[in-house]
């Protein structure tokens, strides 16, 4: 790990455990940090001392020191100690070349302990050994010695330093907006705070600073960033955590390239600051449509690490005046139905066998769809499929064709409407991509995907449902599709216009996840009421829940939009992790428990009178003033 420019010598250390080299030898040292592992020898004891720095070799001898190797006798794994010594280099051929202070040693002429330490639940010295993961969240303060939770740890803090130094450099004003507010709606349900100054009040917890940092541009702050928390009681996955980290910014008149170009730049400079050793695949970052990824990759943040682009067989499949005449049923009925039948190429899988298709066709179905059609291209230009039968020949080899498939490939089919092709395929390509190595895993492929639908019909509610931001402008040409069959905007129907305008929306993807969302927003009152109207939110309800962004849009908004990336999905990509709590010092467990702290826990009973609340239909679970729970604790799970 790297040393700071400062000296870190206290009274306890004269330099780190990661410091000292062969020039040190011959000069005297002290050091000071966890005993990683002692071996006794009799004669001499060795002890590796650990601090954040690195590890270094102390030398305990019995005849020299007598009374120095009596209390190294009594020392174990992860006992703080302090030793002083002199440093002296190894003997030839006890070198230890992984170490960078594997010259030397140090040999001991005091050692004092300063801590003692029980058994470890795991071994700390051991970077490989398998931990249950529900043990590492229960001594947090354990797993973090590991060296890889430390590693990430320094990883994720240099990565913030270097956010906060670009954005300092381009003008913009850290602004911290508070945490106990009013709803902001982001999609997921509200972590709530009751008031006991206001009884029968709450304030909810942030879901994004969106409002607030639009209130900030109409008081002309011009560029602003935070590094802020965020919370949303949704369920969780592996990049999805009830509190969580966003690098939350947004700027004053700027239209999408503005935003763009800035958060690109940004983006570059902070992977190069912290992962110099891993190239960015493609600069400037490409640049998609929602249709296009939708079409081509079957997801709104598609990995492009590599091919396996989803192909249209429909070409194949139609004669000559457009009609669907495959011979085979299911395609051409989806085709009538205007549906669609598009395929993936798995390069090499021709030989696949019948439970690996039948694996396939399982998970195909799990993802939505009714079937999973296989052509396999087999050496010689031969095709087996169980479809082979209802396909003419001419057919069969314009699927080959049409789908660029090679000799030892495997086409897999899917026809179905045109999202569930796109999304089972999307899926399908993820998973093989992965299974077959096709991504290079130490490329970023970060790319840029915009004109997002504004809205997504809601069958239940019967209204037009922001897919991403509610703030969110229309793409100027679509401002007029802003309208309902009815007239009335209060009174939606899934035919009408608005369901076509696209979003003044960008999402920056990142290997396959969606690191960020963002948008040039609305920010004429009289526009955003009729978006908030399609949204199917009442004036009165807009009012009671937006009211101060439409009251502020009253005196002077400067056009703005802003953007927010996940603090914890950007570390946890940048370390080649797959679940963010990787990368975060103390996370939350799948059922949102801190099993070291216990949270959440029930309140005590005076809180309850303070605030006047009280839990209905549920079993108690008040604490005594003690702080004793009068019920077990669920088991921990993650
Ligand atoms: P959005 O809801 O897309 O946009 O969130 C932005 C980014 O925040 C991260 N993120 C999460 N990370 C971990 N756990 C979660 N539960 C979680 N939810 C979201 C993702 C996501 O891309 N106010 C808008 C931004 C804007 O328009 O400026 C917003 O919050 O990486
Ligand atoms: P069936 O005629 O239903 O026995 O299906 C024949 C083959 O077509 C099987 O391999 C199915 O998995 C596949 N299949 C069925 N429905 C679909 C579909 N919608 N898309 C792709 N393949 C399908």
């Amino acid at each position: 790990m790297t040393t700071p420019a400062a000296s870190l010598a206290t009274p306890y250390r004269s330099h780190t455990a990661g410091e000292l080299r062969a020039s040190d030898a011959g000069s005297t040292a002290r050091l000071a940090g966890w005993v990683h592992r002692r071996r006794d020898h009799g004669q001499l004891i060795f002890l590796d001392l650990r601090d954040r720095y690195g590890i270094s070799q102390v030398v305990i001898d019995r005849t020299a020191t007598p009374e120095v190797h009596a209390a190294a006798s009594r020392v174990r794994s992860e006992f703080v100690v302090s030793v002083s010594g002199d440093v002296a280099l190894r003997l030839p051929g006890t070198e230890n070349a992984k170490l960078p202070t594997g010259a030397v040693e140090l040999r001991a002429t005091e050692l004092v302990i300063l801590s003692e330490s029980k058994t470890p639940p795991f071994y700390i010295n051991d970077p490989d050994a398998p931990v249950d993961e529900a043990l590492r969240l229960k001594y947090r303060y354990l797993d973090i010695r590991r060296q890889p939770m430390a590693d990430r740890l320094l990883l994720r803090s240099r990565m913030v330093q270097a956010i906060r130094e670009v954005h300092h450099a381009n003008g913009f004003v850290e602004v911290e907006t508070p945490t106990l507010i009013k709803s902001t709606p982001e999609g997921a349900r509200d972590f709530i705070v009751p008031s006991r100054l206001q009884p029968g009040s709450v304030y909810a917890l942030p879901q994004s600073p969106q409002q607030l940092k639009q209130l900030l541009m109409v008081a002309g702050v011009d560029r602003y960033f935070q590094i802020a928390r965020c919370y949303r009681d949704e369920d969780l996955r592996g990049d999805r955590q009830p509190e969580f980290t966003q690098l939350d910014l947004e700027m004053s008149f700027v239209d999408e390239d503005s935003v763009m170009a800035f958060v690109e730049s940004m983006a570059i400079e902070v992977s190069r600051a912290t992962r110099p050793d891993r190239p960015i695949q493609e600069v400037p970052f490409p640049r998609f449509t929602f249709d296009e990824v939708i079409e081509r990759f079957g997801s709104d943040k598609p990995d492009v690490r590599f091919g396996m682009e989803l192909v249209d067989l429909a070409p194949a499949l139609i004669d000559g005046d457009g009609t669907p005449a495959s011979g085979f049923k299911v395609f051409d009925e989806a085709l009538a139905a205007g549906g669609r039948v598009k395929a993936i190429v798995a390069p090499g899988m021709a030989g696949a066998t019948r439970r690996e298709i039948d694996e396939l066709t399982e998970r195909a179905r799990r993802f939505g769809a009714k079937g999973l059609a296989y052509l396999a291209l087999e050496a010689g230009g031969e095709v087996k499929s169980p479809i082979a039968k209802f396909l003419v020949a001419e057919v069969q080899r314009g699927i080959v064709d049409v789908s660029g498939a090679k000799e030892g490939d495997l086409i897999l089919v899917v026809a179905d409407t045109t999202v569930i092709t796109a999304d089972v395929l999307g899926r399908l390509r993820l998973g093989l991509g992965d299974r077959l190595g096709l991504a290079d895993r130490d490329v970023l492929a970060y790319v840029w995907v915009d004109r997002f639908p504004m809205y997504k019909w809601d069958e239940e509610s019967a209204r037009w449902d922001a897919t991403h931001n509610p703030f969110s402008g229309v793409v100027p040409d679509d401002e007029a599709l802003l309208v309902t069959v009815s007239g009335d905007p209060a009174s939606p129907s899934p035919e009408d216009p608005a369901g076509r305008a696209r979003a003044l929306q960008y999402d920056l993807a990142l290997n396959g996840w969606e690191l960020g969302g963002g948008s040039i927003r609305i920010h004429r009152r009289d526009l955003l009421e009729r978006s908030f109207l399609l949204q199917g939110h009442s004036l009165d309800a807009m009012h009671e829940k937006f009211g101060a962004v439409l009251d502020a849009f009253e005196f002077g908004a400067p056009p703005h939009g802003g953007i927010a990336l996940g603090i914890d999905r950007w570390a946890a990509l940048l370390s080649g992790q797959t679940n963010i709590r990787e990368v975060m010092a103390f996370p939350k467990t799948q059922s949102g428990g801190d099993p070291m702290l216990e949270a959440p826990s029930a309140p005590e009973a005076k809180q309850f009178e303070e605030l006047g609340l009280r839990f209905v239909g549920l079993p108690p679970r008040v604490r005594d003033s003690s702080g004793h729970a009068d019920q077990k604790r669920d088991e921990v799970e993650v």
